[in-house]
């Protein structure tokens, strides 16, 4: 059996190196690039990052049948791409609402009247965890087919205890029997669900006295996220849910100034949340606040795009001094897609994203969002092996040749799983 994978003379090899803290501003240019690159891989991590050159000599006393060699001439190779945020564990689609929005409803409208999240909370509950597992599986495969290796997944379908604790249990039997890593995030607070329309606090009450300390107790998830917005969690509430999770250990996250700059990116810099997400409406003080207290922008262009609305002014972020990332937000309301690729198009063609900057995002800036960037998100010695080879001579075709999937191989863990 060959032990030692050979990314042999990429083109271009994205390494992401150096990246202790997340890349910020003009940082976020650098990615670190290798031409003729090659890759060598030991028992899953990798042993080895340079020249080929060089990595000829580093293998010039290792058994030619231990080693499995790719031939990645002519191809660009990356850090296995990451997903910060999706709304992975769901039952059930919603074509429906794309059709009411055609006709003119919005997305907020749909919500207050029991669609939208309280129609896939519905879906959800009624769902065994065989069907859940089954489903989300089936959209971990396609997010392996899009280049992407790891994903944040969020509850927050379930809304209440048994659901709640359903959906994640489903997510961390995702993470165990799937290939794709799988992060757990607690979102109890997505919605209220229709028995607690009159008693919202009552709610709250159940979030921070019953659910979240089964969360924690479990150990299922690694951290909170709230949606605040007008209509939905205010200001004050979703502080206070933010702070129980952080006493349970719950790293704080938050649906941010989504449909209204309603106050969730100041919220964010006080609460010095890991990352703040959405962000399309946040405010120029927000933009500074987070700034200075280094929250991480996780933009989610796809979802600006399937909303048909405005995104986030990610140049302003960016050249404000915040490292931003990118996700899909794969949910089956406002952004029904695994194509982290396509995200990665729409950062850059409507949000004025370098190609550049797009890289830095879905690799070692979304392995920060998600506290992840000791083991994932570049390609240095010593990280978890996970890469992936595109069909494309340089790194700025991934932009220009848009919409298009150039996936060609992507390794896990040291593992082939796609070529
Ligand atoms: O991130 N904004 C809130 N939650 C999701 C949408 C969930 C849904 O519509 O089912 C989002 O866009
Ligand atoms: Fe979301």
């Amino acid at each position: 059996m060959n032990h030692i994978l050979y990314v042999k003379n990429a083109a271009q090899v994205v390494t992401m190196k150096g990246s202790k803290e997340p890349r910020a501003g003009q940082s976020m240019k650098d990615l670190g690039l290798i031409e003729h690159g090659s890759v060598v891989v030991k028992d899953g991590i990798i042993a080895f990052v340079g020249t080929d050159q060089e990595a000829m000599d580093y293998l010039k006393n290792d058994k030619k049948e231990d080693i499995k060699t790719i031939d990645a001439s002519g191809k660009l190779v990356t850090p296995g791409l990451i997903d910060p945020h999706t709304h992975l564990v769901y039952a059930g689609s919603r074509e429906n609402e794309l059709e009411m929005r055609l006709k003119g409803a919005t997305y907020i409208e749909i919500h207050k009247q029991g669609g939208g999240i309280l129609s896939t909370m519905a879906e959800t509950r009624k769902a065994s965890e065989e069907t859940l597992f089954d489903q989300s599986a089936e959209r971990l495969d396609k997010f392996i087919k899009h280049g992407v290796t790891t994903v944040e997944a969020k509850s927050g379908y379930g809304l209440n205890v048994k659901d709640e604790l359903k959906q994640l249990h489903v997510a961390k039997q995702l993470n165990e029997r799937h290939p794709v890593d799988v992060v757990s995030t607690f979102m109890g607070a997505h919605a209220v669900p229709v028995e607690f329309k009159e008693d919202p606090e009552g709610y709250i009450d159940l979030l921070i006295k019953e659910l979240l300390p089964r969360v924690a107790k479990d150990k299922l998830a690694e951290f909170c996220d709230v949606f605040c917005e007008d209509g939905v969690f205010t200001l004050e509430q979703s502080e206070r849910i933010l702070n129980a999770g952080i006493e349970y250990g719950l790293k704080p996250k938050i649906h941010a100034d989504e449909i209204e700059a309603f106050g969730g990116a100041e919220l964010a810099a006080k609460l010095e949340a890991v990352s703040a997400d959405h962000l399309l409406k946040a405010s120029d003080q927000g933009i500074q606040d987070m700034a200075n207290k280094k929250v991480i922008a996780t933009l989610l262009p796809g979802t600006a795009f399937f909303l048909m609305t405005t995104p986030a002014r990610a140049r302003r972020m960016i050249d404000s001094g915040m490292a931003v990332a990118l996700a899909t937000d794969c949910n089956p309301g406002s952004s029904p897609t695994e194509s982290l690729l396509l995200v990665m198009n729409l950062a850059c063609l409507t949000m004025g994203m370098t190609p550049e900057e797009v890289i830095t995002a879905c690799t070692i800036n979304a392995a920060h969002a998600i506290d992840k960037a000791d083991t994932i998100g570049s390609l240095e010695v010593g990280k978890q092996a996970d890469l992936v080879l595109f069909d494309a001579k340089n790194y700025q075709i991934l932009q220009y040749n848009y919409g298009v999937n150039l996936v060609q191989t992507v390794i896990k863990k040291g593992q082939v799983l796609v070529q």
